[in-house]
């Protein structure tokens, strides 16, 4: 079949660089080529129904950790296409394919003018995988412009669109993380963009950007975001890692009180009356573990909640280290920090 490898090498398909292999290797170029090689008379198809397979279909690889060879089949959807479905005065509707990159998408969208994506600027990775783990940066999440996704369900052997509400979306999260685990594959995103800018400056790091600046265009915002990554974030081209290493935290009231009285200078998101999320880069850093490294594994210098490959980690090394961060800011905070990157 074609794009289909066994014994696949995924060194250069995972943005930590960590060496690992998969038994099966799979590159779709349209719905059809999706279809086509779950009709196989493959082995290992036989053993996913069975649910004796994983499955992992991935965007550009940068929010995964490989600790081992991966005993299954990754699927790589390379689906490309932006089409406009309809558009009025206000707004347009657009529906993009998994495979667009998902930074590529975002520039597009700037250059033509359509607003809501700007400050999800330079992030790695593809279309389809931005639904899965509703990416998020600068107070804005993809889901506040997804209109719905649609996903070729395994078990079902069809096409399916599940609505917004359907992908029951969550900072971090989503429902192809939970029941379509193992069982989805996204095929294109669905977006309601506004053709008026109506920038969101709230996050401090944009506010000290742009000052007392009063005309901010989306340009502008994507301009900041890109250079204001630039400076924090590792180059992925010279240091493998995966963004974020762990999610921010959600702590109850009381714990917030009792973290604040001995830590007054913590900073804090406000969710409601009743939880409040802490950045576990913060705590990190508090830890006095900005930059530590042991081996080829380490803490990022500029961002504590990054952990990078140095050049030869393994990813056995990369969690051996995650597991010492958790464990430091579990004794010293009493809160437990959960990785954000999805482990196989
Ligand atoms: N901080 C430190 N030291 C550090 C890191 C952070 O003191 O080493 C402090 C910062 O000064 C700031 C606070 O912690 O007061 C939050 O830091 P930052 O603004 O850098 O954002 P974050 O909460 O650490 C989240 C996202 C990022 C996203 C940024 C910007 C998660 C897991 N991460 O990080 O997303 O770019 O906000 O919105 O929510 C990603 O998911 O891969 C990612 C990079």
């Amino acid at each position: 079949m074609r794009f289909l490898q066994p014994d696949f090498d995924l060194s250069k398909h995972n943005t930590f660089n960590i060496k690992a292999k998969t038994l099966y290797y799979f590159e779709p170029h349209s719905i059809e080529d999706i279809v086509d090689f779950f009709d196989l008379d493959l082995p290992a198809l036989e053993k996913h129904k069975e649910r004796q397979l994983e499955l992992l279909v991935m965007g550009g690889g940068s929010n995964l950790l490989f600790t081992q060879d991966f005993d299954g089949i990754v699927i790589c959807p390379l689906i490309k296409g932006i089409d406009i479905l309809s558009e009025d005065a206000e707004s347009v509707l657009l529906q993009v394919a998994a495979g667009e990159v998902w930074d590529e998408w975002v520039d597009w969208c700037v250059e033509s003018g359509y607003a809501g994506l700007e400050n999800l600027s330079h992030i790695p990775g593809s279309v389809g995988a931005s639904p899965v783990q509703n990416i998020g940066a600068y107070g804005v999440e993809v889901m506040d412009f997804i209109e719905e996704v649609e996903t070729f369900v395994i078990s079902e052997r069809k096409i399916k669109i599940l609505k917004k509400e359907e992908c029951r979306f969550a900072y971090r999260d989503s429902i192809f993380k939970h029941e379509l685990k193992n069982d989805s594959i996204v095929t294109s995103v669905t977006f309601r963009l506004s053709k008026k800018a109506n920038t969101k400056l709230t996050y401090a790091d944009l506010q000290k950007w742009f000052g007392d600046q009063e005309q901010v265009s989306i340009a502008d915002v994507r301009k900041a975001i890109v250079e204001i990554r630039k400076s924090k974030l590792p180059d992925p081209c010279e240091i493998g890692s995966a963004g974020s290493f762990f999610k921010n935290p959600v702590v109850s009231q009381n714990k917030f009180m009792e973290l604040q009285a001995h830590h007054p200078q913590m900073p804090f998101y406000r969710i409601d009356e009743t939880s409040v999320k802490i950045p576990a880069g913060w705590m990190i850093d508090q830890c006095g573990l900005k930059g530590f490294r042991q081996g080829d594994a380490g803490v990022h210098d500029k961002q504590a909640l990054v952990l990078v490959n140095h050049g030869a980690a393994t990813g056995k090394e990369i969690a051996n280290l995650a597991a010492m961060v958790k464990n430091r800011v579990a004794e010293k905070f009493g809160v437990e920090i959960e990785p954000e990157v999805i482990w196989i």
